[in-house]
């Protein structure tokens, strides 16, 4: 028996090219790439005239609930190079308590905290790992504030590619073991993300080793594309008013952002688009800087510091793509404090039963502070990404104890 037709069933594919996302310069599909010849990201372009005439939303529909439905619109040709470890769609999980007390309209949570590896990165990661494979990489390296990196090391380790993987210091504990457990080679290094890239980049020539840093590969933000993909589908083929996205790297921004442009190339959806709203730490927050600011290009944020791990970034090689698609969207970027973040979690917990990461409770916090100063209308359909399991995250001890052997007086409980 077939149990996922996405991964057994050869389908068309439809890359063309290649394409520098600062100069517009070709390249050639199916090669290993890194950044363009300009030293930028590198966009993965499609005959959407031909995806158009091969995809319906029906067909679509019968399709098995998880990324690879959406085949035509990725990058993998071969469904043999396929690594899949189970990459559900996620659900849209309605926080009616908040939205009323908030004064707020529908409030949406993205849950990718269901997917492989506990994190939205399985996306990403999932489909580097895959174009990897056909590609023919043998080692992989990376510098991740933890959960790229275990999303990484679990989607290499199940097709044999080798990893090598560096950290920052203070990466989660939970992080690190995942990534040490799951088959890669894992060190913590006394730095913040971009010093570990920089020995990414260095050892590149003595390892041969592919780096995978978020943006120097091409394929990351076709695999983050589908949080578009599927946030669409999911709201019967329209999109949300606002969409918060708790912002390091910005793949999914700048991946969500080609899926509604492709999207509508395809005829699957009209020319709305959502307002896209940065959210970042007011420890480490360049581009809100840079939005402020009006500039293009964000320079390197000195002393990050957050709670929020993912999204301490103090520099993003795709600083352009996240700003023009926050301009052009309407949208803006936002700070929120690290205390701000704590409560957050604490109140959407407590409220609603759901427990966010750190980085999905900036989302929340940015709404809250976003609707009370008039930046979001009361009637905004809003999203919020919660991007990865708050199960991973240290939680605050429970101190209070019962005695069985002594009365309980349980009208005080
Ligand atoms: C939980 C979490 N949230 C958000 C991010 C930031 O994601 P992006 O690089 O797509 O901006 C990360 C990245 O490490 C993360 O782990």
């Amino acid at each position: 028996m077939q149990y996922d037709d996405n991964l057994t069933t050869d389908r068309p594919t439809f890359v063309t090219h290649l394409e520098c996302s600062m100069t517009g310069e070709h390249y050639p599909a199916d090669q290993i790439h890194n950044l363009s010849r300009a030293g930028k990201p590198l966009l993965v372009r499609y005959d959407l005239g031909g995806v158009k005439k091969a995809l319906s939303k029906d067909a679509l529909a019968r399709r098995e609930p998880d990324l690879w439905r959406y085949r035509e619109l990725l990058p993998v040709r071969k469904v043999e190079d396929i690594v899949s470890l189970g990459e559900a769609m996620t659900p849209l999980v309605s926080m009616p308590k908040l939205a009323k007390k908030l004064g707020g309209a529908e409030l949406l949570v993205k849950d990718e905290g269901r997917l492989p590896t506990g994190s939205f990165k399985a996306r990403g990661l999932v489909m580097a790992v895959s174009m990897a494979k056909a590609l023919g990489i043998r080692h992989m390296a990376m510098p991740t504030n933890g959960n790229a990196g275990a999303a990484l090391a679990a989607y290499a380790s199940h097709c044999g590619i080798k990893t090598t993987i560096f950290c920052p210091e203070d990466t989660p504990e939970v992080n690190v073991s995942e990534i040490g457990l799951q088959g890669a080679a894992v060190y913590r290094v006394n730095g913040l993300i971009d010093d570990c890239g920089k020995l990414v980049a260095e050892g590149k020539a003595v390892t041969g080793w592919f780096d995978t840093s978020t943006l120097k590969e091409p394929y990351r933000i076709e695999g983050k594309k589908t949080m578009g993909l599927e946030l669409a589908e999911q709201l019967g083929w329209e999109v949300p008013d606002i969409i918060f996205y708790p912002t390091g790297g910005g793949t999914g921004l700048i991946g969500m952002w080609k899926a509604f442009a492709e999207l509508e190339a395809i005829g699957f959806i009209g020319k709305k688009r959502p307002r896209m709203v940065a959210v970042q730490a007011s420890g480490c927050a360049p581009m809100v800087r840079a939005y402020d600011e009006g500039v293009e290009h964000a320079r390197r944020w000195e002393d990050a510091h957050t709670i929020a791990a993912g999204i301490r970034v103090p520099q993003a090689v795709g600083d352009f793509l996240i700003l023009r698609a926050v301009r052009e969207s309407n949208g803006f970027a936002i700070a929120v404090d690290d205390s701000a973040i704590s409560a957050g979690l604490d109140e959407v917990a407590r409220e609603e039963g759901f427990l966010m990461c750190p980085e999905g409770a900036a989302t929340y916090a940015a709404y809250k502070q976003s609707l009370a100063d008039g930046r979001v209308k009361k009637s905004d359909q809003a999203v919020l990404f919660n991007c990865a399991t708050g199960l991973k995250y240290p939680l605050p001890p429970i101190t209070k104890t019962l005695d069985r052997h002594k009365p309980i007086d349980f009208a005080a409980l």
